[in-house]
């Protein structure tokens, strides 16, 4: 009855399991994985969000593909006020960035080309990837004082039918972003390959601190076809109101032909609404009030994180370039699965085992630095009680 790409193990893991229940049982749980900001305390202008939404032009109907022209230049003025000069055109607003890649795969890749993903990274693109029926293929990134491409291995897993090579910038959830020498490497095995390069760059507006040798963002690069996404879940905190982009860009030809594909591709769903459309613009601005209160959070969460670990702990951090999200390193007594499980159970802390982002070895926790501060501040203590007596 059903096509293969369905055949997902539908039951859920054991880790999952085990939560529903305490959860069902009434457990109180400081959960150090949240990363709904609507969730964390943040303020919101609550009545500009609301009228940004009750627009009257929304009464009319105007498709247009690429979304309506005024959401679209609002994109471009975001771009602008970083440095980078896009024309309208080359923006295609989209209800999430999951439909943008799903775009781009359509338009990239036959049943059975592959994407290079990097690894550990978002734990989305094997579905994303998989209902589009391209092959997911991981290039390591390795950590040392910071993350690395591992570029040996990298160029040992390019295919013939490899069509693209995926960055995560900052990535998720290593914080790492891209820097320009990186940039310059993965642009020679595009040309080479006569491969896309695709910039996911939700987080790229929560760097912890400056650095001049970073990509500022790849929507402008035209030395191979980029494309670059982004949205309103991040950049103004607001996941519900389903609105992100996708840019094209690349050497002049190929970019033409890119876009008049793509434009059939969007004309096909016309998915983004007049309301939402028309509250871009609006919304988009709001990232001014709400940016400085989610990097304060996340700077004060790693703050106290590092002066806990300070004293000498078996418990260490790896290094954050930006990002919602710290990467804990724990001793290898247990599984990473079996300390998040006792983590849940005895102390009623959850955290993400790392497998969950297919980290390569064992030893590895992610906690979202978007939790609020006395859950965090809570939870990281019990993390630290646990395994000290564990050790
Ligand atoms: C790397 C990455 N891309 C995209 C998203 C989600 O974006 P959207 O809500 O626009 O689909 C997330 C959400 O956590 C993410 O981690």
């Amino acid at each position: 009855m059903f096509s293969s790409r369905t055949n997902w193990a539908l039951t859920p893991n054991r880790l999952s399991s085990e939560i529903e229940e305490l959860r069902r049982k009434g457990r109180p749980l400081l959960d150090l994985t949240e990363s709904n900001p609507t969730r964390a305390g943040f303020a919101f202008d609550e009545q500009a969000i609301l009228e940004a939404l009750a627009n009257p032009r929304a009464l009319s109907y105007e498709p247009d593909p690429r979304g309506l022209l005024v959401a679209r230049q609002a994109v471009a003025s975001y771009y602008a006020e970083r440095g980078i000069a896009l024309d309208p055109e080359q923006i295609f607003l989209t209800t999430s960035t999951s439909e943008a890649y799903s775009y781009v795969f359509r338009l990239l890749a036959d049943p059975g080309d592959a994407v290079l993903v990097p690894q550990p990274s978002y734990p989305l693109f094997d579905f994303l990837a998989g209902l589009n029926d391209v092959r997911v293929v991981g290039y390591p990134l390795i950590y040392d004082q910071g993350w690395q491409v591992d570029w040996p291995t990298l160029a040992k897993r390019l295919e013939a039918r490899t069509r693209a090579i995926l960055v995560v910038h900052p990535n998720n959830p290593t914080g790492s972003f891209v820097r320009r020498r990186e940039l310059a490497q993965l642009l020679a095995f595009c040309q080479k390959g006569d491969m896309a390069l695709v910039a996911d760059e939700v987080f790229a507006d929560y760097p912890m601190a400056a650095d001049e040798q970073r990509v500022v963002s790849h929507a402008g690069v035209t030395d191979a076809l980029t494309f670059t996404l982004s949205g309103l879940s991040k950049i103004s905190a607001l996941p519900q109101m389903k609105l992100a982009w996708l840019i094209l860009n690349g050497p002049p030809k190929l970019l033409q032909s890119a876009l008049a594909r793509m434009e059939i591709i969007a004309d096909t769903y016309l998915s983004i609404s007049a309301p939402q459309a028309l509250a871009l613009p609006r919304l988009l601005e709001t990232h001014g009030a709400l940016q400085p209160q989610i990097l304060a959070r996340l700077s004060s969460n790693l703050k106290w994180l590092d002066a806990r670990l300070a004293s000498g702990q078996p418990v260490s951090r790896l290094v954050v370039e930006g990002g919602w999200y710290a990467i804990l390193r724990l001793p290898s007594i247990r599984t990473d699965e079996e300390w998040a499980m006792e983590l849940a159970c005895k102390d009623g802390v959850l955290v993400h085992p790392g497998h969950f982002f297919d980290f390569s070895s064992e030893g590895y926790l992610v906690i979202s630095l978007l939790t609020e501060a006395e859950v965090f501040e809570e939870g990281i203590a019990r993390i630290l009680a646990r395994v000290a007596n564990s050790a």
